[in-house]
């Protein structure tokens, strides 16, 4: 696909579609619930319908008007043997946080997914989980996808402490907890997103969390919800970028999710002189509206803690850091080798084909400001968050072309991406 280049402004509004890893969760903690559970806001891309036609595969009465899905709970062990392999196309957080669904089940089952999934790492799940007490086990004594998940398991509660920061596996060690008899006690390494912390207690759940100690009893109920899903953050993280590095520009983000374990690129556009503004906060939801001017940026470091409260937005701050001033440093950021793509490397090779001056460390970037990007051919390698910030990038390129091959990846999370672009560029 040829991307849109040499934008002269962006201006307008846009309201960014619901967040991923909530939409992903709503569908869960909606089908372990006992009772109708109403959704609004739910992302509708590819990454969070997958995991809506896997609990449908599973017996779940799901209903989409358009507006609302409607789900009604089947209570915590009321799933059904779909009777097929289950596939979670591109999703991470569906894999890993039905691991911990499917051990209380009473059925056997394969989880799969597309190519980037098949070669992802699942021991940090798995390997907790069989000292849960769960068999379940990788391909051919591997730890990589197809993983097959055994019932009808004895689930003990546990007391452990995380190796990585990962909400992933912090998720799906909470639910497996709730099948166990007794407490469960997670140590996180790092304090990451809590999603799933704040939906057991909106659910009528008990959990206790103190900084990076939670603690969980097994053995509860929840009861249907209803849930309106925040905008994303980390799809908005790719215009709030583009607001700042366009010339004369404005953009508003309304409705954005602002959970204080997300919020860490507001903190380093803060650092880095950009002109960001919070407005319309919602407090009870957790949300409001981002407002941006294009600015002038200085370098900055990005390491230890807010690591996990910005992983996904690294990429777009790779690209915004190529046009602040100064050398900016990126590390303890070696999780990133591990999303979809190892988007160290994908950073660092794509955009120095567009002409950054940027190095990939074994856990971060280092990046040189103040390169002018020009034309080239860049590849997303089928990652939706490498497609999305290579398109922000091209439209600091005056001439030429910039062709993005996979540009079809971008569905994963934010279908409409290219035409919110659109409407911001014909605004005046
Ligand atoms: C997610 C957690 C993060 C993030 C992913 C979504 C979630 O992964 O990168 O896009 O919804 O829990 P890790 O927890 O593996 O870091």
């Amino acid at each position: 696909m040829k991307l849109k280049i040499n934008a002269s402004s962006l201006n307008g509004e846009i309201s960014v579609p619901g967040d991923k890893s909530i939409s992903h969760r709503s569908i869960m903690f909606g089908s372990l619930a006992k009772g109708t559970t109403t959704i609004t806001h739910f992302l509708r891309a590819d990454d969070c319908l997958d995991t809506l036609k896997i609990f449908k595969q599973m017996g779940v009465p799901i209903h989409d008007d358009g507006t609302t899905i409607t789900i009604e709970g089947q209570g915590l062990t009321g799933l059904k043997d779909p009777q097929k392999t289950l596939d979670v196309g591109n999703s991470g957080t569906t894999i890993r946080l039905l691991m911990g669904i499917l051990a209380g089940q009473s059925f056997d089952v394969t989880l799969t997914g597309d190519a980037s999934i098949q070669k992802r790492p699942m021991n940090r799940v798995m390997l907790p989980l069989q000292e849960m007490g769960v068999a379940i086990e990788g391909d051919s004594e591997t730890e990589f996808p197809p993983v097959v998940i055994k019932g009808n398991n004895k689930i003990q509660a546990i007391e452990y402490k995380l190796p990585v920061a990962s909400a992933q596996v912090k998720s799906a060690l909470l639910f497996a907890a709730l099948f166990a008899k007794g407490e469960t006690t997670l140590i996180e390494k790092e304090k990451t997103r809590n999603h799933t912390e704040v939906m057991i207690k909106q659910f009528g759940g008990e959990i206790e969390v103190d900084e990076k100690v939670i603690r969980l009893n097994g053995g509860q109920e929840f009861t249907g919800q209803q849930v309106v899903v925040p905008g994303d953050i980390s799809s908005a993280a790719f215009f709030i970028v583009a607001g700042l590095i366009i010339p004369n520009s404005r953009v508003v983000l309304k409705n954005v999710g602002l959970s204080q374990t997300r919020t860490g690129i507001i903190d380093v556009v803060k650092s880095m002189g950009g002109q960001i503004e919070i407005v319309d906060v919602d407090e009870e939801n957790e949300s409001g509206t981002i407002i941006v001017e294009s600015s002038e940026l200085v370098a900055t470091e990005i390491s230890g803690d807010i690591i996990p409260r910005l992983i996904d937005e690294l990429p777009i701050i790779a690209l915004l850091a190529t046009q602040a001033k100064g050398t900016t440093i990126i590390k303890d950021a070696e999780e990133l080798r591990v999303k979809e793509t190892d988007r160290i490397q994908a950073v660092a090779d794509e955009l120095s084909k567009l002409g950054a001056k940027i190095e990939p460390t074994e856990d971060g970037l280092i990046i040189h400001g103040g390169e002018k990007l020009h034309a080239g051919n860049v590849t997303s390698y089928g990652d939706h968050r490498i497609g999305m910030m290579l398109q922000v990038a091209a439209l600091l390129v005056e001439e030429g072309d910039v062709v993005l091959d996979k540009s079809e990846a971008v569905s994963v999370s934010y279908p409409n991406f290219f035409e919110d672009l659109d409407s911001l560029m014909s605004e005046v």
